[in-house]
């Protein structure tokens, strides 16, 4: 593998809630297991993205395996990618536990993971590519091509802003309060942390990045809040 440049971002670093920390991670999955079905989102995602028994699906940012472990039980082969190995490891012991052996477990990032398997179906990445500045996120949405058949699908969620108006920062402090009645008071914490020291950029920003990265939207959706889902297939 050739040396990054010196200028390369270092995606190691964390950005915003530190994953690296065990602490963190069994948070993470507790309170987001408050206002999450992971089992019907994923079922969701597999459906979205068209996937069978017979699907080679990289779940790059996996962390504690939300999608990872459920389409493990339905898919051929799933790597699970995640540059904190604290994830991986909170991971690979569950799907120990539940009996799963079809899941390759990959130290990496969205920067410097090399994929060596076959060629994927489908790529999934769940509130992972706000990790990266904007500049960023394109080198790692091509290298995602790289990984895919031709026609492999994509599915990117994330937290995207509309255009900045006036009323833009009460919208944001609602978003924020939401996750206290939701989850707990942490995970309001965890999202105002989002707002304020991660990269989330503008849907308009997101959407022409992914264009112009080599992916068709097949569909955009805009929930509640700032969360939006992007299903896209390799031009
Ligand atoms: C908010 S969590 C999302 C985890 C999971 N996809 C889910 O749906 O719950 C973000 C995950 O991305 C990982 N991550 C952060 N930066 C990354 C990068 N550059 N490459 C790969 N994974 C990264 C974190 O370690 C963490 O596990």
């Amino acid at each position: 593998m050739k040396p990054a440049p010196k200028w390369q971002y270092d995606e190691r670093k964390p950005c915003g809630v530190d994953f690296t920390d065990i602490e963190e991670v069994v948070a993470y999955d507790t309170m987001h297991q408050k206002f999450r079905d992971y089992a019907r989102s994923s079922e969701e995602i597999m459906r979205r993205l068209g996937l069978g028994s017979g699907s080679i699906v990289i779940d790059i940012g996996s962390g504690t395996g939300a999608f990872a472990l459920h389409a493990a039980k339905k898919c051929r082969t799933i790597y699970a990618v995640d540059i904190s190995a604290t994830m991986l490891e909170y991971c690979r012991q569950n799907a120990e536990r539940q009996g799963l052996s079809n899941i390759v477990f990959c130290h990496g990032g969205l920067l410097t993971y090399e994929h060596v398997g076959e060629l994927a179906d489908a790529i999934v990445c769940v509130a992972v590519l706000h990790h990266l500045p904007d500049l960023w996120k394109q080198v790692a949405l091509k290298r995602f091509l790289t990984m895919l058949k031709p026609g492999g699908r994509l599915l990117l969620f994330d937290i995207v802003f509309p255009s900045w108006e006036e009323n833009s920062g009460a919208k944001i402090e609602y978003w924020i309060q939401a996750f206290g009645v939701m989850a707990t008071a942490r995970m309001a914490q965890e999202a105002l942390t989002h707002v304020r020291d991660e990269f989330s950029t503008y849907d308009w920003i997101m959407e022409g990045i992914i264009r112009r990265s080599g992916f068709r939207i097949d569909a955009a959706e805009y929930g509640d809040g700032f969360q939006t889902t992007y299903v896209c297939t390799r031009e």
